[in-house]
């Protein structure tokens, strides 16, 4: 029953996070919504409120490790589970390589695939120990193909689609193949 399960959402804040959270919202469901923009967060908060379901704004930074493990932390111990976390926080910055700084490159890597290795990391515990749950990781087309200019997010996605596929077997070898626990990664294309 949707209504009975627990989410987490990261970049909750705008875009396809936001609407992955409302859709979570208006289903019932408890979601906790994690991104830097506090005022934007709460206003989701109030609009899956609003359309019958509850909230939890978590503002911070998904390059911060303990920031991540207190988001999950404080999920299950407000609604005592987490059934689904959403690593859908991303970044990109496209240009010609020469054009690409070392800051933009290391915050697309830290955004990108950082920030979902943090959180896979930190609701892994509480997933085996429900022993079901499902991680989706937020890709892109350009995580299967590429792009001119697109250099540092094409490798972030990749890295990112390889960490899932990885980290999804890892789980059914120490969990056992009827587990319950799942892992998938979701290649959207752009909307251009
Ligand atoms: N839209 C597309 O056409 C498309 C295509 C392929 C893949 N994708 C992927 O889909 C995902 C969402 O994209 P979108 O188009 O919805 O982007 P968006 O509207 O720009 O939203 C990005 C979200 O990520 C959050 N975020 C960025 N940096 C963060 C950080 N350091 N810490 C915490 N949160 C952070 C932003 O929140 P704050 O700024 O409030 O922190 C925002 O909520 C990304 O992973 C992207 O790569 C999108």
């Amino acid at each position: 029953m949707a209504e009975n399960r627990v989410a987490l959402v990261t970049g909750a804040s705008s875009g396809i996070g936001r609407g992955i959270a409302l859709r979570f919202g208006s289903r019932g469901m408890r979601v906790g919504l994690a991104a830097r923009r506090d005022r934007r967060l709460k206003e989701v908060a109030s609009q899956i409120e609003g359309s019958g379901g509850k909230a939890l704004a978590f503002p911070g930074d998904v390059r911060d490790s303990a920031f991540a493990q207190r988001a999950v932390d404080t999920v299950v111990d407000a609604w005592g589970r987490i059934d689904i976390l959403v690593n859908n926080a991303g970044i990109g910055h496209y240009a010609l390589v020469e054009k690409l700084s070392d800051e933009s490159v290391r915050e697309q890597f830290e955004v990108n695939v950082f920030g979902p290795f943090y959180f896979t990391r930190a609701v892994g515990p509480h997933l085996k120990k429900q022993k079901s749950g499902q991680i989706v990781n937020i890709g892109s087309m350009a995580g299967l193909v590429g792009f001119a200019r697109g250099t540092a997010y094409v490798a972030t996605k990749w890295a990112l689609t390889v960490n899932d596929v990885v980290h999804a077997v890892e789980t059914i070898v120490d969990q056992g193949p009827n587990s319950d626990i799942r892992e998938i990664v979701v290649q959207v294309r752009d909307r251009s």
